[in-house]
């Protein structure tokens, strides 16, 4: 089978961008990343996939002001240039409007870092020591119109420790991202993952809870 063409979108350092990449080296990887769209010609994650020999395209979203539709359409352009078949948001902090998500129905994934439904939107370390949450983590899920909602791909739990600053939460959590990234992208790359009611099958069962799939302890 031959290996899925991936975009990863990103707007800052790209971490979870490089831990694609550094995944899909091997070839028995069922997806290859072949462009890195950032709408911040600044982004550091740009440099760094550069570096790993990506192509890389800057669509720098002030240059459209409101126009949202003639920024998507610069990036659609972009990705059928390319000829990309998954999407894989990474740090894209841009809303996608829901004509652009229709488009790439089931074929766009985001990670965000939280246990969704739990913590959508920005500061969710913060908010989970403020909540008192005894676990924390991430989640990947497929994109919807609807911010950090969709159905759930892949799910990596952290414990939260008594005295956890912000930062030392965050690394926790960014650990599991770079490791439940891959394997999501991997499920659905290898077409394993079926949408029905709205919720993820994966090989036609429901996603295992997030202690199985991948528990970090640390
Ligand atoms: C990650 O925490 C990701 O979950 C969130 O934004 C952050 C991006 O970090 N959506 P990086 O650019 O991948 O290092």
């Amino acid at each position: 089978m031959s290996r899925k063409r991936v975009a990863v979108f990103i707007s800052g350092r790209g971490s979870n961008m490089a831990a694609l990449i550094e995944a899909a080296k091997d070839k028995s990887y069922p997806a290859e990343i072949v462009l890195v769209v950032s709408n911040r010609p600044d982004a550091g994650g740009l440099l760094v996939a550069r570096a790993a020999g990506i192509a890389t395209e800057a669509v720098d979203h002030t240059n459209f002001g409101k126009d949202r539709a003639g920024f998507e359409h610069a990036v659609q352009a972009t990705l059928e240039r390319h000829r990309i078949d998954l999407v894989c948001l990474a740090g894209f902090m841009r809303l996608l409007t829901a004509d652009f998500v229709k488009k790439w129905q089931w074929r766009i994934l985001n990670i965000h870092p939280a246990l969704l439904p739990a913590f959508k939107g920005l500061d969710t370390h913060k908010r989970a020591l403020e909540a008192g949450a005894k676990r924390h983590g991430a989640t990947v899920h497929f994109v919807v119109p609807e911010m950090d909602s969709g159905p759930i791909i892949a799910q990596g739990a952290v414990a939260v420790h008594p005295g956890d600053s912000e930062e030392a939460l965050a690394a926790r959590v960014l650990k599991t991202e770079h490791r439940i990234y891959p394997l999501a992208l991997k499920l659905v790359a290898e077409s394993r993952v079926r949408v029905v009611d709205g919720r993820c099958l994966i090989d036609g069962v429901p996603v295992p809870d997030t202690e199985s799939l991948v528990a970090d302890p640390t």
